[in-house]
C-alpha cells in the first residue's frame, strides 16, 4: 500500500470525526450570535462530508480501502469528539480554529508524500482543501480578534 493512500485514511477518519464535531457545536452553540454561528457551522460540516466522500473516492481510485467504520475513524482521527453540552460562541470559534490547523497541516503533509509519489491529482485535490481551510483560518481569526 503506499503511503498517500496510508495518509489519506489518516485524513479520512479525521473528517469523520470533524463532521460529528462540528454538528455538535453547531446544536450547542450559544450566545447573542447563536444564528450567524449555527449557519456558518452547518456550512463548514456541510463542506467537511463533501471531502469526507472525495477523499475516499480517491483513496480507490489509488486502489486501496477507505476506511468505513466509525469504529477505525475513532481510533484512528487525531481530532476528537466532544460532550454534548452548552459552549459559547467563543469557544466555538477557538475550537474550529485549532482543528482547521490541524486539517491544514495534514493536507498539506499528504499533499507531499503525493507529491513525491508524482500523483498529481490527489496534489490539486489537496491544494483546494488547503485554499478552503486558509479563509476558513481568516474568517475565525477576524472573529476572534
Ligand atoms: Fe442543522
Amino acid at each position: 500500500m503506499n503511503k498517500t493512500v496510508d495518509l489519506l485514511n489518516q485524513y479520512l477518519s479525521d473528517l469523520a470525526v470533524m463532521n460529528t464535531r462540528l454538528h455538535n457545536l453547531h446544536w450547542n452553540v450559544t450566545g447573542k450570535a447563536f444564528k450567524q454561528v449555527h449557519v456558518y457551522l452547518e456550512e463548514l460540516y456541510d463542506d467537511v462530508f463533501e471531502k469526507y466522500d472525495e477523499v475516499a473516492e480517491r483513496i480507490k481510485m489509488l486502489q486501496g480501502y477507505p476506511k468505513a467504520s466509525n469504529k477505525e475513524y475513532l481510533e484512528t482521527s487525531k481530532i476528537k469528539e466532544l460532550a454534548s453540552k452548552d459552549i459559547s460562541t467563543e469557544d466555538a470559534f477557538k475550537s474550529v480554529f485549532n482543528d482547521y490547523g490541524y486539517l491544514k497541516e495534514l493536507a498539506m503533509e499528504v499533499r507531499i508524500i503525493a507529491d513525491s509519489e508524482d500523483d498529481f491529482v490527489t496534489v490539486a485535490i489537496l491544494e483546494a482543501h488547503v485554499a478552503f481551510y486558509d479563509k476558513v483560518l481568516y474568517f475565525v481569526r477576524q472573529t476572534l480578534k
